[in-house]
């Protein structure tokens, strides 16, 4: 992209929060060992990237969209994950309204944002090694599509208290007025699978049927003041939103329900994993360097080493796990196709039983251990955390580890995860097998 236009971006950011000084300057991250922006990133949009370079792919933008479609399809994201934000919470703010929201697409290790008359497509890739990656891509026609790495201007509000504090996702619910810009008064919150049903999804539209569950989705105030009592009786099992937006300028009418609680779902597990990857590269690193000023041996673990480890590979067993979801009252149903798509994605035990199978009656999934423990991200953790969450999680399911946080898990749902992982996990440590 143009120098020009990314700096007059990171200026409307920048006025967005109210953030002078570049704080990433002062980053962990930037440090030895993870050198977040001066590492080569190896992830979908840089093996992307090659396949373009080398004429393996082609890329060609249409009218409205640009590289929009080709960009999905590329990258196998489905179509049907579609969701339509119109807070002005991101980067192109002023492309950004409830008639003309910011659409969002994502699989298992891409998310996808895109704005009518965008300049760019904004990118985030899952990275085994640096976490999330960032990046745009110029919506204006190329001779060769060009991704182009972000590492200052997305970290403002990619990389704070809200995502961990390493680079991650952002998923928030906040009340918004007719223009899209939120009222900060009306507080705001970060959302996860913890997340009550009836605080989601402010500024967001969300189609779907969900019984008398009540959420803050496809609701505008009137006026500069939440009202005590917020009344969004219109917001509720929205089936279409073409009284609302002129649907024909996105790629699909709809922004799914169960598309939305998969990625708040996937976005708290994505940022721990970065958390976990980071921390115990960190501790090691210290290790290794305490070790050759005392003269201690090769190897001696600190007990601060393995508090750390200890401390980030619980968290990312608590989200794997699911713990503390919030509860469903009623059925969730989507509008698009995405919970089938989704589902269809998975690896099957012998029982056609898979991490990706749905429950949506009491909760997101039939059985509560993300995915993601099959994803390159967790496979690329450091061996120490693996080690550990393999162990953690070997306690909790035997049912050894039958502490209060991991009640919501019956003694049936412990045998299916077991027996799921037994049956799809390729490396499980030896004394998971059977
Ligand atoms: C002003 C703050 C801000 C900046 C700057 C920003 N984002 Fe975001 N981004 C958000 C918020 C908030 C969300 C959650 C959805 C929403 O509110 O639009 C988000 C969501 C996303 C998502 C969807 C996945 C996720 O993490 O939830 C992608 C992809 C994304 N941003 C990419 C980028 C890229 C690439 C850049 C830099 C070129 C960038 N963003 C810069 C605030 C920002």
């Amino acid at each position: 992209m143009r120098v020009s236009k990314m700096l007059r971006l990171l200026g409307l950011a920048l006025l967005l929060v109210g953030r002078q000084v570049p704080a990433w300057a002062e980053d962990e991250f930037e440090r030895a060992p993870i050198l977040y922006s001066q590492s080569t990133p190896e992830n979908p949009i840089s093996q992307l990237q090659d396949r373009l370079d080398r004429g393996e792919v082609a890329m060609e933008p249409v009218a409205d969209l640009g590289y929009l479609p080709a960009l999905l399809r590329a990258l196998e994201v489905p179509v049907e994950s579609q969701m339509l934000v119109f807070s002005k919470t991101s980067l192109q703010i002023q492309r950004i309204s409830p008639r003309t929201p910011r659409a969002l697409y994502f699989n298992d290790d891409v998310y996808i944002g895109f704005c009518q008359s965008g300049e760019v497509l904004e990118i985030s890739a899952a990275d085994p090694k640096l976490g999330t990656v960032f990046y745009t891509l110029d919506q204006e026609r190329a001779e060769k599509p060009k991704f182009t790495r972000q590492v200052d201007n997305c970290l403002l509000c990619h990389s704070s208290s809200r995502t961990e504090a390493v680079p991650g996702h952002l998923v928030r619910s906040l009340f918004v007025d007719p223009g899209g810009q939120p009222i900060y008064s009306g507080g705001s919150r970060i959302v996860d699978h913890k997340t009550p049903l009836e605080d989601r999804w402010g500024g967001w539209y969300v189609t779907g049927r969900h019984g008398a569950q009540k959420h803050l989705g496809n609701l505008v105030i009137q006026g500069k003041e939440v009202p005590r009592q917020v009344e969004n009786a219109q917001g509720q099992n929205l089936l279409q939103l073409d009284d609302r937006i002129r649907t024909q300028a996105y790629l699909s009418p709809h922004s799914d329900i169960v598309a939305l609680m998969v990625l708040e779902h996937q976005a708290l597990v994505h940022n721990r994993l970065t958390k976990a990857n980071f921390v115990t590269r960190q501790a090691l690193d210290y290790d290794a360097m305490m070790n050759r000023t005392l003269g201690n041996p090769e190897g001696k673990r600190l007990d601060s080493t393995n508090r750390r480890i200890q401390s980030a590979g619980d968290e990312l067993v608590e989200a794997l796990l699911l713990v503390g979801e919030a509860k469903l009252t009623a059925p969730i149903r989507g509008t698009s196709e995405f919970a089938r798509v989704f589902a269809a994605g998975g690896t099957k035990d012998g029982q056609g039983r898979s991490l990706r199978d749905l429950d949506l009656e009491r909760r997101l999934f039939k059985y509560p251990c993300s995915y993601l423990i099959m994803s390159k991200s967790f496979d690329g953790l450091p061996g120490e955390m693996k080690e550990y969450v393999w162990r953690r999680l070997w306690k909790i399911l035997k049912g050894e580890d039958r502490s209060e946080k991991f009640a919501h898990l019956s003694d049936q749902d412990r045998q299916n995860i077991l027996e799921i992982l037994r049956a799809t996990q390729p490396d499980l440590p030896a004394e998971w097998k059977p």
